[in-house]
């Protein structure tokens, strides 16, 4: 029957019209949604990806001579890490400027000395990718004593009769976090002298363990996500602390730090240790993410020569 014919081809033709306009619409729909959603994508790539050591990208190639926005920051960064002191030279009104000048080359050839860079005095990409890494937030060079540099044998720190086993944890401290720390207590203990064991009472601890944030009152403020990881005080001292800005994880997890590797490196400041210039070491200054690291000879070495054992 043609009239069936007629109405089954209208039908279908209906059909037709409606999906291809659902299929506009939801065209249309990606179309807007689109940039949304790579507005999305690259704004938390961006958040991943900013560390408060984000602006010496900016100054690759800088030398002597230059008068670049940004060097005043990098003076900065190289005071923090013990590189470059203004205030015992005549230059001491430099500290604020960007002029490339003279203290602040020699601080740089220092820098790339101890990271084994070539001590070109140029900020050049090496250089510059080497001092974006995450890393300790306590100095290289501390009271004119070149940690990297120099061999700790040659120092009588006379820490042979500390003794401080005890530790325990800040209020407040991530319970996932406790675990590593005793490991890593337990890992220097297991190739020292020293043993450690947790408080009965944290308060009482010698060792005290926490998270903080930005400025937590101890004079060395934290920075947010990325660039100084954790920082721990000399004997007696006793203070240990996470930047809790940072990504901890427990075990090596891609983009994040491992809360043992952190723990063992920085128990070897509050026992006396500086940085180490080997780079397998666990107090060389800086780490990358996404990896776990263990004691090394160098390490241990460091130990026993300060202590005399
Ligand atoms: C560096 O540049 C700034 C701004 O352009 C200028 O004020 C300053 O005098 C310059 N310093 C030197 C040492 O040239
Ligand atoms: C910088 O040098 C001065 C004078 O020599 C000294 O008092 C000060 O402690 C030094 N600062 C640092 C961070 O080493
Ligand atoms: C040092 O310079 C030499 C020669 O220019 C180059 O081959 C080498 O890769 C450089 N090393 C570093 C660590 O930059
Ligand atoms: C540097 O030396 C001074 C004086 O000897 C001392 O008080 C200070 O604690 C030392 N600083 C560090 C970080 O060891
Ligand atoms: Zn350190
Ligand atoms: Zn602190």
């Amino acid at each position: 029957m043609p009239g069936v014919g007629l109405m089954a081809e209208t039908t279908t033709n209906e059909a037709l019209v409606v999906l291809w306009l659902l299929a506009f619409s939801l065209f249309l729909f990606t179309l807007l949604l689109l940039p949304l959603l790579s507005h999305g994508t690259s704004r938390n790539t961006n958040n991943k990806k900013s560390s408060p050591f984000d602006f010496l990208k900016h100054l690759q190639g800088c030398h002597k001579g230059d008068n670049v926005s940004g060097i005043k920051v990098l003076k900065s960064y190289l005071e923090q890490f013990g590189y470059l002191n203004y205030s015992h030279s005549k230059k001491q009104n430099h500290a604020n400027d960007d002029d490339f000048d003279e203290p602040l080359e020699s601080a740089l050839k220092t820098y790339q000395l101890n990271f084994h860079l070539n001590t070109t005095g140029t900020l050049d990409a090496k250089t510059v990718s080497n001092m974006m890494m995450p890393r300790c937030g306590v100095a290289d060079i501390i009271n004119g004593t070149n940690w990297m540099r120099s061999d700790n044998k040659k120092h009588d720190h006379n820490h042979g009769s500390l003794h401080t086993p005890y530790y325990g944890f800040l209020p407040g401290t991530q319970t996932r976090a406790m675990s590593p720390v005793a490991q890593a207590f337990q890992k220097w203990a297991a190739n020292t002298h020293f043993k450690f064991s947790r408080a009965q009472d944290d308060t009482k601890a010698d060792n005290k363990i926490g998270f903080q944030s930005r400025d937590h009152g101890d004079g060395s403020p934290f920075d947010g996500n990325g660039g100084v990881l954790a920082h721990a005080f000399a004997p007696t001292d006793g203070r240990f602390h996470y930047d809790a800005d940072e990504k901890w994880s427990v075990g090596a997890v891609p983009g994040q730090f491992d809360l043992e590797t952190v723990a063992l490196h920085e128990i070897g400041h509050l026992l006396g240790l500086g940085h180490s210039k080997v780079q397998g070491a666990i107090m060389w200054p800086s780490i990358s993410p996404g990896g776990t690291k263990g004691l090394d000879k160098d390490d241990i070495n460091g130990i026993k020569a300060l202590y005399n054992v």
